[in-house]
């Protein structure tokens, strides 16, 4: 029996999921609402992890454990890292990796976790082809790509850090919590996708645009997942 673990960092990025739940149960655990029911006939938990990479590893521990997902998809928005990227366009994860890991001072290349097997996290094939399928049903209109997702605990919020995580990454948005989903699913085999709608270009613009946009683009993202269950 499939069970599909829904991950949003904020509450804008889940309520959306969380009204069309059926038959709820709610479970807390480590200061998170865990919403256990049925999302369009399939079987899902979504709930809100909170900021940051810790936040969103625990969650994914916690949703393989307790509740035994089979797939995990981590909705939300991200500042865009991408010219082919612009506000309210959604990227579906083909990679993810933790940008702020270094240890560089003992020879690593960036973003390198020292004994793991690769710290680029690879998305289920699966279910990117079904996001991109489901975003071409529902949100026609919408511009989406297949890409590489940045995670780090910080906001991107200027042309020298975007320009640095480019050129050293070669990565198409900038958030805070996807690539600890990913590592945390990939220590779990759990199949992942990260999908993120653009709610600003990660540059000087980006503090007044987040705010501005955040909401329609967490809507852009809500819409697709919402659809994707029933594919999965
Ligand atoms: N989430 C949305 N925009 C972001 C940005 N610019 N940096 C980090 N996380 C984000």
């Amino acid at each position: 029996m499939k069970k599909i673990g829904i991950i949003g960092a904020m509450e804008l990025e889940v309520e959306e999921l969380k009204s069309r739940l059926s038959d709820t149960r709610v479970t807390n655990k480590a200061g998170m609402e865990f919403f256990e029911g049925t999302l369009n006939g399939a079987e899902a938990v979504i709930v809100r992890c909170g900021i940051g990479k810790v936040n969103a590893a625990l969650c994914v521990q916690i949703l393989a454990d307790l509740f035994q997902v089979t797939h995990v998809i981590n909705t939300g928005v991200a500042g865009s890292l991408n010219a082919k990227l612009d506000i309210g366009d959604i990227l579906v994860s083909r990679d993810a990796v933790q940008h702020d890991m270094d240890v560089s001072p003992l020879g690593y290349a960036p973003g390198i976790i020292p004994q793991l097997e690769s710290s680029f996290f690879k998305a289920d094939e699966t279910l990117v082809r079904l996001a991109m399928e489901s975003c071409a049903a529902v949100n026609p209109d919408i511009h989406v790509l297949s890409g590489r997702v940045l995670s780090g605990d910080q906001f991107i919020a200027g042309k020298e850090m975007k320009e640095k995580l480019v050129s050293t990454f070669q990565g198409d948005c900038a958030e805070m919590e996807g690539a600890a989903i990913a590592h945390g699913a990939c220590l779990n085999r759990i199949p992942f996708v990260i999908i993120r709608a653009i709610s600003d270009k990660a540059d000087d613009s980006a503090e007044m645009d987040y705010p501005s946009f955040e909401r329609a683009a967490a809507g852009h993202c809500a819409k697709l997942v919402a659809d994707l269950v029933t594919r999965i």
